[in-house]
């Protein structure tokens, strides 16, 4: 062990000065300079700590320790090898002398790497592991499977690996470009990789090392372009992003693939994805009907329901129980899955509610694929914006009913790798938000005061050690406008709507546009007011004055379909009947990524009444405050 301390301190270039990241139980400070390198003593499953952790819950009593260090050396105690483990992680953050008494307060601490949109090699994994692992995170979910490239060696079919795990383009959206097309393996023009059985075997060695699981996700019935490609007999035809669950040989297909995957991971868990399916082919599918017709089905969600009930009977014939995302819930739950919450806290809420566990990972605190800064400034997401303090804030126990709490396991963080093309964006992405999530996961929430100065030492540590995280010390936080509002003429006054907004995107309603309270870096922040029509506007200035200025600033973000207007017109008037125009401001150019443009123009004139029209050019328009000056 003392040799795995030294592993973990070389290769990460921990140092004295790191703080703590998750925060402990308690900490009591002492005075001197702390020899982390001496250990004194080590104590597992003795009696004493036994009795002192012995109203934990199970899962934390396991993993308690308890952690003395002095100027001499340090002193262990703890049930299992696992707490053990643990007060390592935090001795090689210790500070100062002192005491820590430390157990976690939720049994599922998970990180999700997606290594399909993007492949991720054995080395880069391991390397994050031991990131991960100095966090306390005991769960690595590896996105193994999706229509961008299937990334674990299968014997049993070969082609998923010599074949789907190819493809053409250099990267995710370059081959979404070029109409999704794959490749061979060895051939000059493939882009891809997958993980060898060798790999995963070195993978799980590490974990066993690092006190971690790692669950391997296996997606089906959608997100299997991949699959059929590679065996169109288990697609409802060829081309098809969708399973047949109609056909046995999708079921031999996943049998034997589960069968091997099994065999290799000793994970409790096997994930089967379950996101996503588009099931219009099975409506159309004679095998697929067939299959409904059979098996007594009304609906396409229950045709779904029916494949994942049957693998779960596989999964559980195996020993291991099924996990997947919340529309397992559709056309029925399987009697003993796990369900990971993304689209919200709802589904891990129905997911309880039904008498099943559940992890939350909701996309709003969990995925790590948005933005965590400025978007004008940052590399690409895939839309939103998390900072580092949002996820921090997430508390996976809020809407549970208390007497449930046993049912949620945790929390995860998921990082989608679409918009992900290099290793270095990957670790960018990940830290520091990721120990945000660490510490959702492990600490009580009254221990998690002081968490950006402790992260910025961790952080600052892990840059130190050659990975490429986020320098969160350079952070510019939300959008100047939304943290500090805008002042103006209207602020305050009576706003008329000639065309509503949009249902889904009411902002505060008719009082947006003269709150002073500018919209942040996302669209769904609720200052920003969203259109599929005009926005045809009028502001009562009260009285007839001088007016300088009228503007207001436009959301452009493609990805979910917004742009900016195609012109925008501004008219004065003194008795709120006879308008003129007083300016028109065309669009300039439509801004091929995330911004932030003002429309607006010097005026020279009168008016009580100010009116405000933007021309949507396509899909959405949002706008946050109407300003006059
Ligand atoms: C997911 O984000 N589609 C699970
Ligand atoms: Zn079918």
């Amino acid at each position: 062990m003392k040799r795995l301390i030294a592993a973990v301190f070389a290769s990460l270039g921990l140092t004295l000065a790191m703080a703590q990241v998750p925060a402990p139980a308690e900490l009591i400070p002492a005075d001197g300079t702390p020899n982390i390198t001496k250990e004194l003593s080590r104590k597992i499953g003795g009696k004493a700590f036994a009795k002192k952790t012995a109203s934990l819950p199970a899962f934390a009593f396991e993993q308690a320790y308890e952690l003395t260090v002095t100027p001499k050396g340090y002193r262990v105690q703890a049930n299992t090898q696992t707490g053990y483990f643990y007060a390592l992680q935090t001795l090689s953050q210790m500070q100062t002398c002192g005491t820590v008494y430390d157990y976690p307060r939720f049994q599922y601490r998970g990180f999700m790497l997606d290594i399909s949109r993007h492949f991720r090699d054995k080395d880069f994994i391991l390397k994050q592991m031991k990131a991960l692992a100095n966090l306390k995170i005991n769960q690595l979910h590896l996105h193994l499977t999706d229509d961008a490239g299937w990334r674990l060696q299968v014997d049993s079919y070969p082609l998923l690996t010599s074949q789907a795990a190819w493809r053409v383009g250099s990267n995710w959206q370059e081959w979404c470009n070029l109409d999704r097309q794959y490749s061979q393996e060895g051939a000059p023009e493939a882009v891809g990789g997958y993980l060898t059985k060798a790999d995963i075997r070195e993978i799980l060695a590490e974990a066993q090392k690092l006190h971690m699981n790692v669950i391997p996700e296996i997606e089906m019935p959608g997100h299997s372009r991949e699959v059929v490609f590679a065996y169109p007999e288990v697609g409802c035809r060829e081309g098809s992003y969708e399973l047949c669950p109609g056909k046995e040989a999708t079921f031999t297909l996943l049998e034997s693939v589960l069968e091997e995957v099994i065999e290799l991971f000793p994970s409790p868990y096997i994930h089967i994805g379950g996101d996503e399916a588009d099931k219009e082919h099975w409506k159309t599918c004679p095998d697929c009907q067939a299959r409904m017709k059979a098996e007594g089905l009304s609906s396409v969600e229950e045709l779904q329901s029916y494949l994942v009930k049957r693998i779960e009977r596989f999964i559980n014939a195996h020993g291991r129980q099924l996990l997947g995302w919340d529309e397992i819930l559709e056309g029925g739950l399987s009697p003993n899955a796990t369900v990971m919450s993304w689209r919200g806290t709802q589904g891990g809420l129905e997911a309880i509610r039904q008498g099943h566990d559940a992890v939350m990972t909701p996309g709003r605190f969990c995925y790590l694929d948005k933005v965590q800064d400025a978007p004008i400034y940052e590399p690409e997401g895939f839309g939103g914006y998390l900072p580092l303090d949002v996820a921090h804030s997430y508390d996976p126990l809020s809407e549970i009913p208390e007497d449930s709490y046993g049912h949620l396991l945790g929390v995860q963080g998921n990082l989608w790798h679409e918009r992900i093309p290099t290793p270095e964006h990957t670790e960018y992405m990940m830290y520091p938000r990721v120990a945000a999530i660490a510490e959702v996961g492990w600490s009580q929430p009254s221990r998690k005061d002081g968490f950006r100065e402790r992260v910025t030492r961790w952080n600052d540590a892990l840059i130190a050690a050659g990975y490429n995280a986020f320098d969160i010390k350079k952070e510019m936080g939300e959008r100047p406008a939304f943290k500090h509002g805008i002042r103006h003429a209207a602020v305050g006054k009576k706003v008329t709507y000639k065309e509503f907004w949009n249902r889904g995107y009411p902002a505060a309603r008719e009082a947006t546009f003269t709150d002073g309270l500018g919209g942040g870096w996302s669209y769904g922040d609720g200052r920003w007011q969203g259109f599929l029509s005009d926005i045809d506007v009028t502001i009562d200035m009260e009285q007839v004055q001088d007016i300088h200025f009228v503007g207001g600033t436009f959301l452009c973000e493609p990805g979910p379909g917004i742009f900016l207007p195609k012109s925008v017109e501004i008219w004065l008037s003194a008795d709120g009947e006879n308008f003129t125009q007083a300016a028109v401001v065309p669009q300039e150019i439509q801004k091929p990524s995330q911004s932030y443009v003002l429309f607006g123009a010097p005026i020279t004139g009168q008016a009580r009444y100010v009116r405000f029209v933007a021309h949507p050019s396509r899909g959405f328009q949002f706008l946050d405050e109407v300003i006059v000056n």
